[in-house]
């Protein structure tokens, strides 16, 4: 392959119209999708982590599966299962093909990207709820692509690689082995301008100088660093779609924050703003007036 054939090829991933993704956050897809490595995402809730998989799988005209993760979240059930009680059943009732083991393996999403002609994202959303030991036990799959199922003698090998796109909110750490086989993005929480894009999507229509008031306070509220948990960028978002089908107008948000509940989730962070504004305490009403990256 030529360099700019090369070039080319590697820079599949361009964005998509609903999701603001930065340079390095592009750069880092189409390194996963060059390396055919698991892309590791981890930031803030409310990031777009999970929001991620659902565009690269759009961007790149693949379907999606997805694997979201639980406490109780086993290696094998991404492989597959064994419908035991289905068989049981049928041969109590007389029904099914008892005989076919075949029809009772259900497989997961590992083994259904696996097996899919096309190539596909998989989302294995939210890995750091799982024990220690889940990430190790999906290493061996996710490097040969392919597994055995062990009561049939099947092997199912990945047809085409899928792009893997793992997210993780930092609840536990991952084991080296397997951040050693991962492409990694951290996403930064985002500045007012990338910030503005995203709001951009979700509300085309809010009038400007509510943007500005919006943004002030919310930018304001996560530099208090009394806050437990600043808000997110989703919650700007609900808290967005809240002032407009209240018709608050950008005056009101001068001396008052409606609709908090939208922002903060929880009573001591809801105090301590309470208080604040009980106090008479000023907010801001200009980016100008902020201290960190909100300001301008
Ligand atoms: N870059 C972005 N472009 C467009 N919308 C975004 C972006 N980042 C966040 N959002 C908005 O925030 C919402 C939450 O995103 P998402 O659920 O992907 O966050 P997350 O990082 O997976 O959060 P959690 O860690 O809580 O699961 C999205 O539905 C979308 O409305
Ligand atoms: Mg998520």
């Amino acid at each position: 392959m030529s360099n700019a054939a090369a070039a080319e090829s590697f820079g599949q991933f361009e964005g998509t119209s609903g999701y603001i993704a930065s340079r390095s956050l592009i750069d880092a897809v189409n390194c996963s999708l060059a390396l055919e490595r698991p892309l590791l995402v981890k930031g803030e809730p409310g990031t777009g982590k999970t929001l991620l998989a659902h565009h690269v799988a759009e961007g790149l005209g693949m379907e999606m599966d997805s694997w979201h993760i639980k406490s109780t979240s086993k290696a094998e059930d991404g492989l597959y299962v064994y419908d035991t009680v289905q068989r049981l059943n049928d041969a109590r009732f007389g029904d099914g093909n008892v005989g076919d083991i075949r029809s009772y393996i259900r497989l997961g999403p590992l083994g259904r990207v696996f097996s899919s002609e096309k190539r596909q994202v998989l989302l294995i959303d939210e890995i750091d709820k799982a024990d220690l030991e889940f990430p190790n036990d999906i290493l061996r799959e996710l490097d040969e692509m392919q597994f055995t199922v062990m009561e049939t003698g099947d092997e199912v090998k990945a047809k085409q690689r899928p792009m893997v796109i793992i997210t993780s909110n930092n609840e536990k750490e991952l084991p080296d082995a397997f951040l050693r086989r991962c492409v990694f993005h951290f996403i930064e929480f985002p500045d007012v301008d990338q910030m503005r894009d995203i709001v951009d999507v979700h509300h085309p229509q809010v009038e400007k100088a509510l943007l500005e008031q919006v943004l002030t306070k919310f930018y304001w509220l996560r530099e208090q660093k009394e806050l437990r948990k600043k808000p997110s960028t989703s919650e700007l978002i609900d808290w967005i779609t809240a002032l407009l089908r209240a018709g608050v107008n950008p005056r009101q948000l001068e001396a008052e924050l409606p609709f908090m509940g939208a922002l903060l989730k929880n009573e001591q962070d809801t105090k301590v703003i309470s208080q604040y504004l009980d106090r008479d305490g000023k907010l801001p009403t200009s980016l100008d007036e902020l201290k960190g990256p909100g300001r301008r």
